[in-house]
């Protein structure tokens, strides 16, 4: 089967094909639509509170849009569960929802720092996706990136808001410190077993440690330049993967 796998092309593997794939391409499939049914769910229960938190009423809309697009996420996702006849529940219980929900949301400036740095990753994570061979998930990526990207924008216009006084500044650096590590960590551990198996089916086109290479480079300018925080040139000096697959990560 090992050829095959280098010829799957984005898109090419339509939801009647599915069940004529390679189990192992299934499973991948099945695990990766899972996380989200699981986490965008939970992750929208997470956000929730934030609409109450919003300083002004345009930021609560705006917080109300995006908790409204993570529920879509989930029924998106969970769409692909069910044309392919599965329980999604089923699936569901095997899994908890992705690490990044494992640390609480507890102020705005943590929602906003969450968005524009934790959102952003997921994002990087999406463009990986919409690259994919399964045309149903390829496509539900590809709307959802989309709305990550208003989601990145909300943070971003969440703490330049905050960053105007003093204790908004020191709220969003404790948020940073915060959250940043979560970003990081969620990319996966460096020479994972598990991307280099989705790499081989065309799922994912970049090793982890290359898409946090890159992650760090993007947030490393909009914290040091944008928001004027200091922050180590070098990642390792902030975090260090442990080279342990986490179930709960991608
Ligand atoms: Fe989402
Ligand atoms: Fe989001």
């Amino acid at each position: 089967m090992q050829n095959t796998v280098e010829r799957l092309k984005p898109g090419s593997i339509s939801v009647g094909d599915f069940p004529k794939q390679d189990p192992e391409f299934q499973e991948l499939m099945l695990n990766l639509i899972n996380i989200h049914v699981v986490s965008e769910l939970y992750g929208a229960d997470c956000f929730e509170q934030s609409i109450l938190r919003a300083p002004t009423p345009e930021f609560k809309m705006r917080m109300a849009r995006t908790v409204m697009e993570e529920y879509g996420h989930h029924l998106r996702f969970r769409s692909l569960m069910d044309e392919l006849g599965l329980d999604w529940e089923e699936y569901a219980r095997r899994k908890g929802h992705l690490s990044t929900f494992d640390t609480p949301l507890e102020s705005w400036a943590d929602q906003v720092v969450f968005l524009a740095l934790v959102d952003r990753a997921a994002a990087h994570q999406f463009r990986q996706f919409v690259q994919s061979p399964y045309e149903p998930f390829r496509k539900a990526s590809q709307e959802t990136l989309k709305e990550e990207y208003g989601h990145v924008g909300l943070g971003m216009s969440g703490v330049k808001h905050l960053l105007q006084e003093d204790i908004g500044r020191e709220q969003v650096k404790a948020a940073v410190d915060k959250w940043l590590l979560v970003g990081l960590q969620s990319f996966g551990s460096d020479g994972s077993k598990k991307s280099e198996v989705y790499r081989r089916w065309g799922i994912k086109q970049d090793s982890n440690e290359n898409m946090r290479a890159a992650y760090y480079e993007q947030v490393h300018s909009i914290i040091t330049q944008d928001w004027g925080f200091g922050l180590p040139k070098n990642m390792n000096e902030l975090w260090i993967s442990d080279g342990v697959d986490i179930d709960r990560a991608y």
